[in-house]
């Protein structure tokens, strides 16, 4: 029998993030344009030696997290953790579809393997629930009945958080509603990307209410929810063009937070070809024009702020998949 499951997942940069009315159900209406990067998190299941079966409730017997970047300082091995709640989605899931006999499963284990920053901008969560529920289909789905369908792991996705669609599917993609409205897009190219996080949170929740705060005050932060010039910028496959046109509604938000990123926004801007905060921030993403300014830029930037987290990685990638 198999005794091992696993998947891995991208993390995300938003090349165009434009932030709409807040809504009653306490999310914004967003237009947005996710990128999934090189950097991908890895989360393999460990079935249980013993092969202790349960036919209710949680598979999952513990977690354990592996860090490639900063540890954040509190205990994210929990049944909260976003890893945990998928694998105990699908397995939910699939009891509901296939009651029975076919509900009992082998205890297991969560392994995670962090290569994208905690807390940063990045779907780094995200991406590891995508990656968690693909690995979890592949478990149930080798007990016997067909695993779910895609459009199945789209809804549990849905459940789990906003970016969690994105790293399931990958690629370039524009995203409405709370911007798990997947379009693909058509792009050009492939985008070298360096990522500085300054190693200070920033919860996503408090970004987007700040910039309600801050639009209250300040008429002149409208809503940009255009992105035809990016279309346009993406189809030449024109890195300086998609440069310009990136574009980001929280950025206010997220340098009021953290003043300290006017100043790496504006180095890593020179070392490459344009720097924007990424999704909620606080991790900054420069668009470089090739892998030798890229290369160029991260060494830039761990010589100049060398108390960030820096790495390179190129774009678009593919969405979750097993391995
Ligand atoms: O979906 P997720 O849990 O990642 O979102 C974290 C928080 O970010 C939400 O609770 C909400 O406060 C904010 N958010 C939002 N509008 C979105 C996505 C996230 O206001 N479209």
């Amino acid at each position: 029998m198999r005794t091992e499951f696993g998947a891995s997942a991208p993390g995300k940069v938003n090349l165009h993030l434009g932030v709409g009315e807040a809504r009653q159900d306490g999310y914004h209406d967003l237009v947005t344009v996710f990128q999934a990067v090189g950097r991908r998190e890895a989360v393999r299941l460990l079935v249980d030696p013993a092969l202790e079966m349960v036919g209710e409730g949680s598979v999952v017997r513990e977690m354990s997290t592996f860090f490639e970047v900063a540890e954040p300082a509190e205990e994210i091995n929990t049944p909260s953790n976003l890893a945990w709640r998928a694998v105990d989605a699908v397995v939910a899931e699939y009891r509901r579809q296939y009651p029975g006999p076919a509900a009992q499963f082998p205890r297991l284990r969560i392994v995670v393997e962090k290569t994208v920053f905690v807390a940063g901008g990045m779907a780094g969560g995200s991406a590891d629930a995508a990656a968690a529920l693909v690995a979890a289909n592949e478990y149930v789905g080798h007990f016997g009945r067909a695993p779910l369908d895609g459009d199945v792991l789209l809804r549990l996705a849905r459940g789990l958080g906003a970016d969690v669609p994105f790293c399931l599917m990958g690629g370039t993609a524009l995203g409405t509603g709370r911007g798990d409205d997947l379009v693909e897009m058509i792009a050009r190219g492939e985008y070298h990307w360096v990522f500085v996080n300054p190693r200070v949170g920033l919860p996503t929740g408090e970004a987007f209410s700040l910039l309600d705060d801050l639009r209250h005050d300040n008429p002149a932060l409208v809503p940009r929810l255009d992105t035809a010039a990016l279309s346009r910028a993406l189809l030449s496959g024109d890195p300086e063009a998609v440069a310009a046109a990136l574009h980001n509604d929280l950025e206010p938000a997220a340098v009021r937070m953290r003043p300290q990123l006017r100043r790496l926004l504006e180095a890593a801007g020179e070392m490459g070809l344009r720097a924007v905060v990424s999704g909620s921030g606080p991790t900054v993403a420069v668009l470089c024009r090739d892998g030798g300014q890229a290369e160029g830029a991260l060494a830039g930037l761990r010589e100049r702020f060398p108390g960030c987290e820096a790495f390179a990685t190129t774009g678009p990638g593919p969405g979750a998949q097993p391995h």
